[in-house]
């Protein structure tokens, strides 16, 4: 089966929902894919400092800006589109990604691991990891950034059928990337990771984001890593059924060869 595949990456304004999503509409609509995949907070920018900047950023899973951008494009695109945003619930905000299909129907995942000060004003996701369908069927399961770092995550996704990881990241830490090679490797999926470009500043806070998005193979192959700076978005085809075998020698199935008994988890 030969499905499109994509990774956008961009440097979010902070406080600048606006620019944010129409760099995205502007970097998205020229291309074609079935899937494509964001950064975090990607429409809101990173780097709050209380909870009232965080709480003025945060949008309904449903008719907020992101979500209006986001159907409208997956319809027009034939696209499924994964992107990260504040989501307010009531009276609690999660690190979320919603995915939106191109007939409209849309999913959210809440991120579980919250990194540093993210504590101080997010809740974290209740959740879990949960599986969806993407265009034309295919499995996909969410974590965010900081998820990556919790093998358990990568791997609960993979048994539950995953056959693409799509990590949305604004990655501050150096090992991300490299580690997601191993997470598709042992876990024979194919990942997704959009991380976002650019130093954010805020009060006397600074942060600065790694880039090089990459999607890699259930071999481990980086199919694709971006630089740490450019913008742009890129797409390649991939065979998702590739996933389905978990086979890593004509002896040795990843999942299958797992002695869980022995495992303290
Ligand atoms: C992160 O979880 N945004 C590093």
């Amino acid at each position: 089966m030969k499905y499109k595949v994509g990774v956008c990456q961009f440097e979010p304004k902070l406080f600048d929902i606006d620019y944010n999503l129409s760099r995205m509409e502007k970097l998205l609509k020229p291309v074609n894919a079935d899937l494509i995949v964001l950064p975090e907070l990607a429409s809101s920018g990173y780097l709050f400092k209380n909870l009232e900047e965080l709480k003025n950023m945060s949008e309904s899973p449903t008719d907020g800006h992101t979500a209006k951008l986001f159907i409208k494009l997956a319809k027009e695109k034939n696209t499924s589109y994964i992107v990260g945003f504040a989501e307010k619930d009531k009276e609690h905000i999660y690190n979320s990604s919603m995915l939106v299909n191109p007939d409209g129907e849309m999913h959210i995942c809440r991120k579980i691991h919250l990194f540093c000060e993210e504590k101080k004003w997010f809740t974290p996701g209740n959740k879990g990891f949960q599986i969806f369908k993407a265009k034309e069927g295919i499995k996909v399961g969410i974590m965010i950034c900081f998820d990556w770092i919790f093998p358990e995550a990568a791997r609960t996704l993979a048994l539950k059928g995953a056959q693409i990881i799509a990590h949305p990241s604004n990655l501050v830490l150096p090992w991300c990337q490299q580690a997601m090679i191993t997470r598709s490797i042992e876990n024979r999926v194919f990942s997704i990771t959009a991380n976002r470009t650019g130093t954010e500043k805020n009060a006397e806070k600074e942060l600065t984001f790694s880039g090089m998005s990459q999607i890699t193979s259930p071999e481990g192959e980086i199919i694709k890593r971006l630089n740490e700076v450019e913008e742009s978005v890129y797409i390649t085809e991939i065979n998702p059924e590739e996933a389905n075998d978990k086979k890593a020698t004509e002896y040795n199935d990843v999942f299958t060869d797992r002695r869980t008994e022995f495992y303290e988890l």
